[in-house]
């Protein structure tokens, strides 16, 4: 399929899932995402250096980030119905953000960041064509020495999200799909509740960036 295609078919999917559902409802919902908060915490970076969410949809994440001080923050997602619900919920404070809409695979940021963050995102990336465009551009916004922290499902966890195939990941599979510039310093497993009441086994590694 011709990569446009591709990326527009991926973003008709996302929109109309926040168009049709509340954030509250979707699986991956969290009031707080307190693991992801304590491993950017302990990350060690400054409140004025850069942090993406990378596919952070409608997640409260940001709310998080800037009640703790940070100051460069930016979200990116597909779906642009998904970041006008945390603009929305942000009222005021959400002019402190940079929003953008793009497809991870193929975007470009103006600046580099310190901390790449990405919950459930890679793990959609079900083709390497796709794994590899990610890839770069996350080699390209990074700053040499960042932080990467990825989370997604572990092989425990489930084989869909959102009616999509996913990758499950292990320390091993990540650390062969990212590369050699990427050393694995830390990883916890989570088990991640859905509104619904399911659990969701989820894997959340910390790479630092040495090119
Ligand atoms: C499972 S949700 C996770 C959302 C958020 N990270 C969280 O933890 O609440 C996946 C998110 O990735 C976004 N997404 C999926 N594929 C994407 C892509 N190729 N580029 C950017 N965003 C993407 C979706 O719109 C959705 O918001």
């Amino acid at each position: 399929m011709k990569e446009q295609q591709k990326s527009n078919d991926r973003k008709a999917h996302w929109e109309q899932i926040y168009s049709n559902k509340s954030s509250e409802d979707v699986s991956w919902f969290q009031p707080k995402p307190g693991r992801s908060l304590a491993l950017i915490n302990d990350a060690g970076i400054t409140k004025d250096q850069a942090i993406i969410d990378v596919g952070g949809g409608a997640s409260r994440l940001v709310d998080y980030l800037l009640q703790a001080g940070y100051q460069q923050v930016t979200v990116l997602d597909i779906a642009q119905a998904a970041l006008a619900i945390s603009q929305q919920r942000l009222g005021h404070s959400a002019k402190q953000v940079e929003w953008l809409t793009a497809d991870a695979t193929a975007f470009k940021l103006d600046h580099p960041v310190q901390l790449w963050h990405d919950r459930a995102v890679f793990h959609f990336l079900t083709q390497a064509r796709d794994r590899d465009a990610y890839i770069r551009n996350l080699k390209n916004t990074l700053t040499p020495e960042g932080t990467l922290i990825l989370a997604a499902f572990s092989p425990e966890g489930p084989k869909q999200c959102s009616n999509l195939d996913i990758v499950q990941y292990d320390a091993q599979r990540i650390t062969i799909e990212l590369g050699p510039l990427f050393k694995l310093k830390h990883m916890e497993q989570e088990a991640h509740t859905t509104p619904s009441g399911a659990v969701q086994s989820f894997n959340y590694f910390v790479f630092g960036y040495h090119p």
